[in-house]
């Protein structure tokens, strides 16, 4: 048996998907910048998949701008906001993606803003009266904080991040890629400037995903060449990869509630059967807590001898997941986030994630491989 639990980092193509994407692949060869019929026929299938997406969100079509994926659309929303839009000054968590973490960082070297992190709590949420805080400073400020967490599965309240954002006119950007398709995200409730997508995260194809651009701020190219895009990201675009994005957030969305609750299901089986069965297990972050993402649950095992080997072992056993512990030693260069939330605390740590194609009995597979694996190397 093999099992994949490593949904956040990527999730199978659904089948449903690949059916909307293959006459694409087979027929749709236009370049749909061209005039002739071959192109129109590919641009339409562009435009119809923006007007799902836009209306699954609740925005409007032109607010919706497609690139290779969430770390294009994270970079493009910061650095357009510091280049076009007057930022000084960006307020961010040592928690973000490192699409966020890096870029902002990148800025901050070059002296084009000051950063501010705003401080977490002992499970990793975000202090919003601090939050409060920094935004009272003078300067225009970002405000740049993911809406969930891909490793603790911690939930940013959005709508209230929102509003404080619009108390002291700042923007806001969140990182959504974990959310997409998982969560209902209305534009119409949220006031958010840039939100962002990779439709591999939800069954959707790799290397395609969008920059939500809400209309009220107007920025330049973020890719220069041609006019696709609205002139915004010059290339020709990935016709395919746009057709299995939209298709791929339709089925999510559609089936949203009944993947939420078959999902969670798992995850609360595998956290009480973990409790049971193995002495000393605790979870990280907010991952154990009902709001968090239903499709992550990041466990914390008791320190062995042999914790090192614990995603190895696993791997051999045919169990995929993510690993990633606070301490740099050895060849995993160690989580960023569980160091900002726990320090340098070694906790051999495994993020196991689930999708709509996981099963009860690859649960109880993977907990009886960690019985055999952690407890008789406990005792
Ligand atoms: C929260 C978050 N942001 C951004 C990304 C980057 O997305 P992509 O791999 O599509 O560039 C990921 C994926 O690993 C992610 O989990």
């Amino acid at each position: 048996m093999r099992v994949y639990l490593d949904n956040a980092a990527t999730t199978p193509l659904d089948p449903e998907v690949l059916e909307a994407m293959l006459p694409v692949l087979k027929q749709g060869f236009g370049n749909p910048s061209s005039i002739h019929a071959y192109g129109r026929e590919v641009k339409a299938a562009i435009e119809n998949s923006r007007k799902t997406i836009a209306k699954i969100l609740h925005a409007a079509p032109s607010e919706i701008f497609f690139t290779s994926g969430g770390t294009e659309a994270d970079n493009a929303a910061i650095f357009c906001s510091v280049r076009d839009l007057g930022i000084r000054h960006i307020i961010t968590s040592r928690i973000e993606h490192h699409a966020v973490l890096h870029t902002v960082e990148e800025l901050e070297r070059e002296g084009k803003i000051k950063l501010s992190f705003v401080n977490l709590d002992e499970k990793g949420k975000v202090s919003l009266e601090h939050l409060e805080e920094l935004l009272k400073t003078n300067e225009r400020s970002l405000v740049s904080l993911m809406h969930g967490n891909n490793e603790l599965g911690n939930i940013l309240p959005l709508k209230e991040v929102g509003e404080l954002c619009l108390k002291y006119n700042a923007l806001f950007h969140s990182d959504t890629v974990q959310t997409m398709g998982h969560f209902p995200i209305n534009l119409q409730e949220i006031n958010v400037h840039f939100i962002t997508c990779a439709a591999h995260k939800f069954h959707g194809p790799k290397g395609i995903g969008f920059l939500f651009i809400s209309n009220k701020i107007k920025i330049q190219p973020f890719i220069f060449g041609g006019a696709q895009e609205r002139n915004m990201r010059g290339g020709t675009e990935n016709v395919y990869g746009i057709v299995g994005l939209a298709k791929a957030l339709e089925l999510a969305s559609s089936h949203m509630e009944e993947h939420k609750q078959h999902i969670l299901g798992l995850k609360k089986y595998m956290l009480e059967t973990l409790v049971e069965n193995i002495p000393g297990i605790q979870f990280n972050g907010d991952s154990a807590n009902e709001n968090s993402l239903y499709t992550v649950l990041n466990v914390a095992f008791p320190p062995t001898e042999n914790s090192e080997m614990l995603l190895f072992n696993l791997d051999i056993a045919g169990i995929a997941c993510s690993g990633g512990s606070a301490c740099s030693s050895g060849s995993n260069a160690g989580s960023h986030v569980l160091k900002a939330v726990y320090g340098d605390v070694d906790r051999p740590s495994v993020r196991f994630s689930f999708s709509k194609y996981n099963t009860k009995e690859e649960i109880d597979f993977v907990v009886e491989k960690l019985k055999e694996l952690y407890v008789v190397k406990v005792s």
